[in-house]
């Protein structure tokens, strides 16, 4: 059984203890030595370093973060930071005789010379300690950060795919499939930090963080699906690519602040049809590319545009497009009005009977966007149901709710408040919002459970 890196920080944390608490020669110190060395042999590999990280309460081995664990870890990361050890790097070859050196000293408290000096006198080369620092590469693998970089190299990128098919080019498939790479990569690893990105509106660059953003909605909304691998990104390769025909339209047609008149409004329809032939010529790209491209304007109903094109069954990943377009494009500042607030959109969107987009998917949309005001009654995946009563800013998907009903319905005397980003020993997430609830089939006012 391969164990986690859970076990890993566990077991170093029994071996400072041990540390601590009995001498070197300590059958129990010898015994963790050992254990330590085998499970950092183990997450090694063939890697050349390992690195175990403190940031606040969370732990980070590489780059998966560790949830805030038992009572006696949080001592362990105290211990940690009464040291100023914000990170342990181990690098291959690492011997049993260093981790018992390390453990020792780290054990060792008040002396006057540096914990790092004095590794080094004991001949300790392989294990080093030091503290995270903005310009550290191996901080920047994990969180908002490493997705920041991802985000703008991604809008550069969209800007010379736009540049190469503006000029007739074909857009570098190469190029694309770079972007595509690093979202999947965040889409599968840190889906909130990218997605909290996606929302920023300080971008001014609309028609490239546009492409971008699409992508990283359309992915996320894929993921969510469960599709993975090829799949995924063929359907990020589309939603990047959706509005290229508009590399035609004049540009006083694409950032008219008014309504656009009849003839505008044709030129404006044409990019659907621009944007299929450009995507069908460059043959490296995904065959569902410029269907998506002719596609992400018509509805359910095949109203929309372009017209009159017969009985088709829309793809699916064309409407996974519209609804991260539409809500991307309402989000966004334009030159003629400000990004709208997402519990606007929401209600924008999901207005009854809307034909724009399927229901079930923008259901699912709305879920995984966790747009979730303040006094929205909501299930659980416990199936317990609350009422949110506080964004966690750092991460605006997972509120923070007041539980009110128990998994078999029942009102709770005492509600107690969960904070959904809170992750448990193993790391995943105990709680998580599934839906918004109609407070008035619970016979709720929001308003008096706040
Ligand atoms: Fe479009
Ligand atoms: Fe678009």
């Amino acid at each position: 059984m391969s164990k986690g890196p859970d076990d890993l920080v566990r077991r170093l944390a029994a071996g400072m203890r041990a540390a601590e608490l009995y001498s070197p020669q300590h059958p129990l110190v010898q015994r963790s030595v050992q254990a330590l060395s085998v499970a950092i042999a183990a997450h090694l590999g063939d890697a050349a370093t390992l690195v175990v990280g403190f940031i606040g309460d969370d732990v980070v081995v590489n780059d998966t973060r560790l949830g805030k664990g038992s009572a006696s870890l949080t001592g362990f990361i105290r211990g940690l930071r009464d040291r100023e050890v914000e990170k342990i790097t181990f690098h291959r070859g690492v011997t049993a005789e260093e981790i018992q050196s390390f453990l020792t000293e780290m054990a060792v408290k008040r002396t006057r010379s540096p914990l790092a000096d004095r590794l080094a006198g004991k001949g300790v080369r392989r294990i080093v300690i030091g503290k995270l620092s903005a310009e550290d590469p191996q901080q920047d693998q994990i969180g908002i950060e490493a997705a920041r970089k991802v985000y703008s190299n991604a809008v550069s990128s969209a800007e010379t795919l736009w540049e190469q098919a503006k000029a007739g080019d074909k857009p570098d498939p190469e190029t694309a499939r770079k972007i595509i790479d690093s979202l999947a990569n965040i889409v599968n690893g840190d889906r909130t930090s990218l997605m909290a990105l996606t929302a920023l509106k300080k971008y001014d660059n609309y028609t490239f963080t546009h492409m971008v953003n699409v992508a990283a909605l359309s992915m996320a909304q894929a993921r969510a699906l469960n599709l993975e691998g090829p799949l995924l990104r063929e359907f990020g390769f589309a939603a990047l690519m959706h509005d290229i025909g508009k590399v035609n339209t004049p540009l006083e047609v694409l950032n008219k602040p008014g309504k656009l008149d009849a003839e505008e409004f044709r030129v404006m329809k044409q990019h659907v049809v621009d944007g299929a032939h450009i995507l069908r010529r460059t043959p490296e790209m995904p065959a569902l590319a410029p269907i998506v491209a002719f596609e992400h304007h018509l509805k359910q109903d095949l109203s929309g545009y372009p017209e009159k094109i017969g009985h088709r069954k829309l793809n699916l990943c064309t409407m996974i497009v519209s609804i991260a377009d539409v809500f991307d494009a309402l989000r966004s500042n334009r030159p003629y009005r400000e990004g709208l607030a997402t519990s606007r959109i929401r209600a924008i969107m999901s207005e009854k009977d809307n034909p724009a987009f399927n229901g079930v998917l923008l259901r699912r949309f709305v879920n995984l966007m966790g747009l979730f005001p303040i006094g929205t009654i909501v299930r659980l995946n416990t199936d317990e149901v609350g009422v949110v009563t506080a964004e966690h800013p750092e991460d605006p998907f997972r509120p923070q709710v007041k539980i009110l009903f128990d998994r078999r319905g029942d009102k709770i005397d005492a509600p107690t408040l969960a904070n959904t980003w809170e992750r448990d020993s193993r790391g995943a997430f105990p709680r998580a919002v599934i839906e918004s609830v109609d407070p008035d089939s619970m016979e709720l006012d929001p308003l008096t459970v706040l």
